[in-house]
C-alpha cells in the first residue's frame, strides 16, 4: 500500500481500510489543488480564501510542510507542520482536519502518522501543537499534555532573548499579544500554539 510520495522522496507506507484510494502528499506538489485545499479548512474555519491560499502557497520542503489527504484526488485532509524558530529539532502542528464526511473513519489517525513520520525522517525530535476538545484524538496517537511553560522551555534553549518572554514568569506569556516582531515566524509559534484556553501537548518522535 503506497500513500503518495513526498518531496523528500520518502515514501509513506501505512495501512488503510482500502489504502489505494488514499495519497498523502505535500501541498506544494499539487498546487491545482489550492483552492479545494482552502475550502477544506474554510469549511471548519472560516476566513478569507485569498489569505488561505496565501498560507498554503508558502509550504515547501524545509517548513512549513502542508499535508493534503487525498481521496481519489479529492482534498480530504490537511494539517500544517512548522518549525518552531532557532529549534532545530522542534515542530508544531496546526489546521488538522479531516473532511467531516470522512472523519471516525481513521483517518485523522493516519495523517497524524503520518505527519510524525515526516517529521521524524526530517530530523524532527518534538512535535508540539495545542487543542481544544481533541484531546483524546491526539491522546490515543501518542501525545501527551505539556504545560506551556515546557514549550516555553523548549523555545528559550534555541531563544534566550526573545524580548516578549519576561525570565522570572511564565504567567506573562498569556498576557496581551506583544506588538508584531520584525521577523514574523517568531510570533506565529507563540500566538497559535500557546493561545490562551487551549490544551498543549507534545510527542518525542
Ligand atoms: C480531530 C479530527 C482531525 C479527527 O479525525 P478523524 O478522521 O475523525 O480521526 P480518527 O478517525 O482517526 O479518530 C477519531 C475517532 O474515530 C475512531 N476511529 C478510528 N478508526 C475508526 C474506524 N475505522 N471506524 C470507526 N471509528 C474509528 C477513533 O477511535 C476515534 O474515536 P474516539 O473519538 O472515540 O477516540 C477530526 O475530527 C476533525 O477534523 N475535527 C475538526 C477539526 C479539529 O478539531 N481539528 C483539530 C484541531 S486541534
Amino acid at each position: 500500500m503506497r500513500l503518495g510520495v513526498l518531496s523528500s522522496g520518502i515514501d509513506i507506507i501505512l495501512e488503510m481500510v482500502n489504502p489505494s484510494l488514499y495519497t498523502i502528499i505535500p501541498m506544494h506538489e499539487r498546487p491545482d489543488l489550492l483552492k479545494e485545499t482552502s475550502s477544506l479548512i474554510n469549511s471548519q474555519w472560516p476566513a478569507s480564501e485569498r489569505r488561505r491560499i496565501q498560507t498554503l502557497k508558502a509550504s515547501c520542503d524545509n517548513f512549513p510542510i502542508n499535508l493534503i489527504l487525498l481521496k481519489d484526488d479529492r482534498v480530504i485532509g490537511h494539517c500544517k507542520i512548522s518549525k518552531i524558530p532557532a529549534m532545530e529539532d522542534s515542530c508544531y502542528m496546526e489546521t488538522f482536519v479531516i473532511d467531516r464526511e470522512h472523519r471516525s473513519q481513521g483517518l485523522g489517525s493516519k495523517l497524524l502518522q503520518a505527519a510524525g513520520d515526516l517529521m521524524s525522517k526530517k530530523g524532527i525530535k518534538n512535535s508540539f501543537l495545542s487543542t481544544k476538545g481533541q484531546e483524546k484524538f491526539y491522546s490515543k496517537n501518542g501525545y501527551r499534555v505539556c504545560e506551556a511553560t515546557e514549550i516555553l522551555a523548549t523555545w528559550r534553549r534555541g531563544l534566550p532573548e526573545l524580548p516578549f518572554i519576561k525570565s522570572n514568569s511564565s504567567c506573562k506569556f498569556f498576557s496581551p499579544p506583544p506588538p508584531p516582531m520584525p521577523r514574523h515566524r517568531f510570533v506565529t509559534p507563540q500566538t497559535v500554539v500557546l493561545y490562551p484556553g487551549r490544551t498543549h501537548m507534545l510527542k518525542h518522535l
